[in-house]
Order: C-alpha cells, then structure tokens, then sequence
C-alpha cells in the first residue's frame, strides 16, 4: 500500500503532512513524497530518502500512485480531481466549508478522513492535530505579543526602582488559550484568563493565572464533547460590556474563542479597544474564523484607536519544523488504527474511525455533508 504525501500547496503552508521520523513508525505504507515537500520545514528529499521513502518529482504520478494521501490542507478541487479512482485520503478536510472538493473526492470513490472532525476521547488523543497544533499556536501567540508590546513582561527589581510586570488577559481557555495562559506565565507576566465554560476554572488556576467569573447566566455551556456553546446575542452583549472593564487594566488579550462550526464570536467590541491604554495589544487567534474582535483583519496587524490588533492567519505554519513534526505523529498514529496488513481495514463501528470518516468508497457518510450537498444541488 502506498502513502503519498504531496507538497503543500496553499499559500502560506510551509508544513508537510509527514516527516522522515514518522517513516518507519508507518510501515505499514510505503512513502512516496513530492519532491521538496518538506523543504520549507527543515526536511530536505534526502531525509526522507535515508527514512525509506521515495522521492517524485512529478505530482500528477504522485496522486496516481497512492493508495492513501496524507495532506494537511483541504485537496482544491484540482488537487481531489487528481486522486486514484477508489483510493483514500486522510487530511483536514473542514467539509462543509469546501463543497465542491468534497463532491469531486466522492465522484472518485474516495474514502476521506476529516483530521478536523477527530472525537475529543482519550483514545484520540495522540491522534488529535487540532490540539497539537493549537497548543503551538498558543506559545507564539505570545511571543508574538511579547515581541509587540512596548514594555517587558516580567517584574524588574533594580537599583533604579521596580517595575511592574505586564499585565496579560487571555480570552478562551481551550487547548490555545490554556498554553497562552503558561507561556505568558513563564515570561513573568501578571495572567487573567476568561472562558464561557466554569469548567476550566480549575485548569486556569493551576497555570498560575486568575480566573475571571463574569455575572452572566452560562449554565449550557459546554456540549457533551467538550466545546462550546453558542449563546444568545443578548449574552455576547453582556459578555462584550463587562469584558471591556476588564480589558481596561490589561497591556495584552490574546483572544482564542471559538465554537466549532460556527463564526467566532465576538467578545471584543469598538468600545471595549478604545477603552484600553495606548500601545496595548491585541492578538486575534480566532482570525481565521472571523475573529474575537470586531476591529480584527485577518491576516493583517492594524492599529486602531492607538491598540495594536493582530489576527494571524495558520500561525502553525510559523514554527514548520516542530508543527509538522507533531502532525505527522498525530496522522501516523491514526493511520495504525486504519490500515491493516498494508491495507484499508476499517471498523466503522469504532467511533475513532467512525466519527472522522466523511466519505466511504465515495459515498458521503458524515450526515451533515450529505444534508449540505443535497441543499447545494
Ligand atoms: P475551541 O478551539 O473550539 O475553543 C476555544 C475556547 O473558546 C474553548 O475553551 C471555548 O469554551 C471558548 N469559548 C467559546 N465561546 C466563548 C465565549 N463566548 N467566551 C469565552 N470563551 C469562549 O476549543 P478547543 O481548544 O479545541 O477545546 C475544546 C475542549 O476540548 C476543551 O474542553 C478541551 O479540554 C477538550 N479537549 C479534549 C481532548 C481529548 O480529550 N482528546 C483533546 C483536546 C481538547
């Protein structure tokens, strides 16, 4: 059976799906990897060469002669047309945000694995890239913060005086937002951190930061999986005002608020920047869904009403080598609970396998795409 692993193709993505290390961990496959797939990571052709893989140089042989394609980024609909007729695919694959792919993989009779829709159990775990990389994301968020901000996070004692540390606010508590709240922690920064789930109160506090309760009614928060809730617009309101009295005290809010499936939400408002001191921070790491704050541009870093603002868009991508690195351990794990005597063995009762399959042999099995390219036709 034969794992190919194409050269990423969106703009931007310096990660590779597979590195050389994972390569006898998955020997149930054979490797074939596109030629400088791993070149913007750190892992030139030749490591994958000494880790037993082949290296081609042409991507059109490279989809004709895999079996199972191990990608990070969602197939364009060029890259799905590219896919031998029956084979496998297991990347993010966010499906009902790319339609049009998803009707050319199942035309091909592929079956397709959504690393996004991975369940949140402790089987899973070592195969969950969302964490892996979210958990990357969180770290650079603030040094991304730490490098903009004007000030220096830790306290100073010096002969001159002291100096107080800054003071950093952490919005969303999930996998992100919990390793902002350590590495800020780290820097010597003073952390406040807020999450509409009181669950993760206790977490919160044993990173060393403060948890801030808001008066606001959130009894159903949290879905039996774990994730967040969405709430009434009444809610955001609320949530919005009292966020901005805290947001006044703080030098930097890293914003990680996210519900799956849904636009982020809004927690910072116009008002709530104005109110914060000059030279402030602002880190988005919702951009990509929108965005925490409504002053937010993703991708760009602007500064409005004296606040810096930046919503950085794939921030894994930024540290390549060890964001692969992980990912690539993640897919090589979930490819041993799928493949079997170097072929596709699939227990679609399991829910580790169940739950992220969205096509089977082309036929779409995750319900809400069926319901969505239904509605589409
Ligand atoms: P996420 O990326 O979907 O959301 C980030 C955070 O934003 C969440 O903590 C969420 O509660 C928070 N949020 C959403 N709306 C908000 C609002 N209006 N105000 C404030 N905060 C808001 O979540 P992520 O990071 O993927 O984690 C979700 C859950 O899954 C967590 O409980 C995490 O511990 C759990 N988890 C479990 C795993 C496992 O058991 N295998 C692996 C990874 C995460």
């Amino acid at each position: 059976m034969i794992g190919g692993v194409p050269r990423e193709t969106a703009e931007g993505e310096k990660r590779v799906a597979i590195v050389p290390e994972s390569i006898p961990k998955i020997g149930q496959l054979t490797i074939e990897v596109e030629k400088d797939a791993g070149a913007q990571a750190g892992f030139p052709d030749a490591a994958f060469v000494e880790a037993g893989a082949r290296v081609v140089d042409d991507t059109k042989r490279l989809y004709e002669d895999a079996d199972l394609i191990l990608k990070i980024q969602v197939p364009t609909v060029d890259e799905a047309a590219r896919f031998k007729e029956g084979g496998a695919l297991v990347s993010y694959l966010y499906p009902l945000n790319n339609l049009p792919s998803m009707k050319k993989l199942s035309e091909r009779g592929v079956t397709a694995f959504a690393l996004d829709l991975m369940p949140r159990i402790s089987r899973a775990q070592a195969m969950d890239t969302l964490s892996s990389q979210a958990t990357l994301a969180g770290y650079r968020a603030v040094t991304m913060a730490a490098d903009m901000l004007p000030k220096i996070f830790p306290l100073m004692m010096m002969a001159a005086g002291t100096i107080a540390p800054a003071r950093v606010f952490v919005l969303g508590a999930g996998v992100s937002g919990l390793q902002a709240i350590a590495t800020a922690h780290r820097l010597g920064a003073v952390v406040e951190a807020y999450d509409v789930r009181p669950t993760v109160k206790e977490q919160i506090e044993s990173l060393g930061a403060k948890f801030v309760e808001l008066p606001l009614q959130t009894q159903e928060s949290q879905t039996s999986g774990g994730y967040a809730k969405s709430q009434s617009e009444d809610f955001y309101r609320k949530q919005q005002e009292l966020l901005a009295e805290r947001m006044k005290v703080a030098d930097v809010v890293i914003s990680t608020a996210l519900v799956p499936g849904k636009k982020a939400p809004i927690l910072i408002s116009e008002d709530a920047v104005k109110g914060m001191r000059p030279g402030s921070v602002i880190i988005d790491l919702a951009a990509e869904q929108g965005g925490n704050c409504t002053l937010t541009e993703p991708g760009k870093t602007v500064v409005k009403h004296g606040i810096v603002i930046r919503g950085p868009l794939n921030v894994p991508s930024d540290m390549a080598p060890q964001a692969s690195q992980l990912f690539s351990r993640n897919v090589a794990s979930f490819v041993g609970a799928i493949v079997k005597d170097r072929k596709l063995n699939l227990d679609t009762q399991d829910q580790l396998v169940k739950d992220p399959m969205v096509l089977l042999k082309g036929e779409v099995v995750y319900k809400p795409l069926k319901d969505a390219l239904e509605r589409n036709n």
